[in-house]
């Protein structure tokens, strides 16, 4: 459907939540059709990125173009029709519990399209044949595990074929071979729709090096770093370094216990009772 492919060009972007600014004067490009991660330490303003790529938060200045169209200078209405565009697949899949899978893939088709419910169920079958999860397309997301809702979640994010995926942290939580299945399948996205440009957030190394085209490293909410992988694995800067390497800190924690004697007395008490 969309065979466009949309770079993201982010230029001298002040952002955060009212006079707290997270990102200062950041600027970077995220090729079109690629797989982009962004890392960082906790904090330092990767969510907020995405929130503010997404619309859900306006900057104070700066631009953000999606294929060459400035975001910040569009109305609501004129976003709100841009956003049709986005994928994305929130951190823990963001699902409704009322609805099957089939249902929830589907929903996004339900709220935009007028096709008729056998049409509709199709494109969620077919869609949650490309994750693996057909077969559990009469299923309630509670009755899955973590990692088959994250993969239920990025079904619905795609079923639209949508130029931009945003994925926030898609294999926290999961444990190695199913974080590893997580990373096979944004490959076999990228290989299903080569012009869809897809933006991770991860803390997860092991993923940028299987899934990373080009890699951000945000640092208290500027740009650290931007390049391939390759360039970030040479990097002597030392903040870049100590993420690679992850470099531990010499503990700034006190010696002495944490507890108050009279919380330790009380809580004694309460064990011997
Ligand atoms: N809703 C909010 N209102 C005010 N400040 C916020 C809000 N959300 C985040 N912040 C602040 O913005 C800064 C960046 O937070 P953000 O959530 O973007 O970090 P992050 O890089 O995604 O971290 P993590 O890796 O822990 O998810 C933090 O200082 C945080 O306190
Ligand atoms: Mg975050």
């Amino acid at each position: 459907m969309n065979k466009e492919a949309w770079d993201i060009s982010i230029e001298s972007l002040n952002g955060g939540y009212g006079s707290h600014l997270v990102l200062r004067d950041f600027s970077a490009v995220m090729p079109a059709g690629t797989i982009t991660t962004i890392l960082g330490e906790s904090g330092c303003g990767k969510t907020t990125l995405l929130r503010l790529l997404l619309g859900l938060n306006r900057p104070q200045s700066g631009r953000i173009l999606f294929g060459g169209r400035d975001v910040c200078a569009m109305s609501d209405r004129q976003f709100h029709k841009l956003r049709r565009r986005f994928g994305v697949l929130f951190q823990d899949g963001a699902l409704l519990s009322s609805l099957t899978l089939a249902e929830n893939v589907a929903l996004p088709l339900v709220e935009h399209t007028r096709l008729p419910r056998k049409v509709l169920r199709d494109a969620a079958l077919r869609t949650l044949e490309l994750v693996g999860l057909d077969k559990f397309a009469d299923f309630y997301p509670g009755e899955l595990s973590g990692g088959m809702r994250k993969r239920a979640g990025l079904a619905r994010a795609i079923v639209t074929e949508p130029p931009v995926l945003f994925c926030d942290e898609p294999t926290s939580g999961l444990d190695p071979i199913t974080a590893a299945q997580m990373d096979q399948l944004l490959l076999d996205m990228k290989a299903c729709y080569p012009h869809m440009t897809t933006v991770v957030v991860t803390h997860d190394l092991g993923s940028v090096e299987h899934i990373a085209e080009h890699v951000l490293v945000l640092k208290e909410g500027r740009s650290a770093f931007s390049g391939s992988k390759e360039e970030l694995y040479a990097a002597d800067d030392p903040y870049l370094r100590r993420f690679l390497d992850r470099k531990y800190e010499e503990s700034r924690r006190m010696a002495a216990p944490p507890l108050d004697s009279s919380v330790r007395e009380a809580l004694s008490e309460w064990l011997d009772d």
